[in-house]
């Protein structure tokens, strides 16, 4: 058949074990996912309430347009809703920009060590991808400008980054946006945005009318815990907004995950508990990384990246068996590395014993 060539190249994308599996794999009767990012401690309990009281008419199609979601979104965050896209998550949204805008000939410019679906789906469009290795896990945005040519039609800011954790500055990004050609976009992932404790972490949405290349994604999969229900949106300049929404599928977010937002974004006092429990089970890794003199990066995302010294691969497979799931950084870019998501405080103190054992192990074999 005739495929296109590129998909050769691609994988489809690996899901994590199922965890009955992994129990019944290792006779494990617990096991503890920290593999991607998810809130542990779940949704807010208004959105709990009207997922159990709604009667969903589920023969219907969802609102295309997703007017209540978006007039919910749209005075969060004070900007009108045509300056508002919506996606099955913000996945959905990498793909509909990519679509709109590479193509074979157009190239993309992105950090290594960054979230692999925008490289994934520059693949898909057969465009070029010009990758810039990171400086101690932050996007080093002069390497960044000096690859933008004529041809380059994407630019992706992910910060917090996955994985690293690092992020951008205020001053930096001012100084980037100020130099990048204003026929550039400049795709702003804020994923993990609500995690964020940096006092020079950007302002965001004064961004959106200082700069008519400019999309800043966000998501409800992360601190809002509702990863399964699959809803992101993008916020822009409407000039923007108004040629992303043809690539867009009709009925794109369903119903339950419309809803379900409508009442995530209005429970602002769970997502402050959430991002104050992450930042004390930060704590608990920085502390064992410096007790053991594990090199990490600071994270302003609810992940660490911590470099053990020895295989990912290794290191995932022995947590694995032990009830423990998380990240292996060789996947990443980061060989000897593991991402783990901050947990709650028995999920983190777990993980953590776990891993001292491993290191433990490790010594007393080199000592042997
Ligand atoms: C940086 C980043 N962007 C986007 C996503 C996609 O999130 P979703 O499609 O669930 O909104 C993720 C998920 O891990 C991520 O880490």
């Amino acid at each position: 058949m005739k495929w296109k060539k590129h998909l050769y190249t691609l994988k489809p994308y690996q899901p994590g074990k199922p965890i009955e599996d992994v129990k019944r794999e290792f006779g494990l009767t617990e096991i503890v996912k920290l593999a991607s990012n998810e809130n542990p401690y779940g949704y807010s309990p208004k959105v709990k309430k009207v997922l159990k009281e709604t009667d969903w008419q589920l023969a219907l199609y969802p609102d295309g347009g997703a007017v209540n979601l978006r007039e919910a979104v749209s005075s969060f965050w004070g900007v009108n809703a045509n300056q508002l896209i919506f996606g099955n998550g913000s996945d959905n949204l990498i793909q509909m920009i990519t679509k709109a805008l590479l193509a074979p000939g157009v190239n993309t410019v992105m950090a290594t060590g960054t979230f692999s679906q925008y490289s994934h789906n520059a693949i898909l469009e057969q465009a070029e991808i010009r990758e810039v290795p990171h400086v101690n896990g932050r996007h080093d945005l002069e390497g960044m400008l000096a690859q933008i040519d004529e041809n380059t039609a994407i630019v992706w800011l992910c910060s917090p980054n996955n994985p690293t954790g690092e992020y951008i500055r205020q001053e930096e990004l001012i100084q980037f946006l100020d130099k990048v050609p204003d026929d550039v976009l400049v795709v702003f992932d804020a994923a993990y945005y609500e995690y964020v404790a940096a006092d020079d972490y950007p302002a965001l949405i004064p961004l959106i009318s200082r700069y008519k290349n400019v999309i800043i994604l966000h998501t409800f999969s992360k601190i809002y815990g509702i990863a399964s229900l699959r809803v992101g949106y993008g916020i822009a300049d409407e000039t923007i907004i108004r040629m992303l929404e043809p690539t867009r599928e009709p009925f794109n977010v369903n119903s339950v995950a419309q809803r379900a937002a409508i009442e995530a974004i209005s429970d602002q006092s769970f997502i402050e508990e959430c991002k104050q429990r992450n930042r004390e089970g930060l704590q608990a890794f920085y502390q064992f990384c410096e007790k053991h003199q594990l090199s990490y990066y600071p994270s302003q995302g609810n992940f660490i990246l911590m470099d053990t010294g020895y295989k990912g691969n290794e290191v995932f497979h022995y947590l694995l068996e032990r009830g423990v799931i998380v990240r292996s950084g060789e996947a990443l870019g980061f060989p000897t590395s593991i991402r783990v998501t901050v947990g709650s405080d028995e999920e983190n103190a777990l993980v953590l014993k776990e891993l001292e054992g491993f290191l433990q192990a490790r010594i007393g074999e080199t000592a042997k």
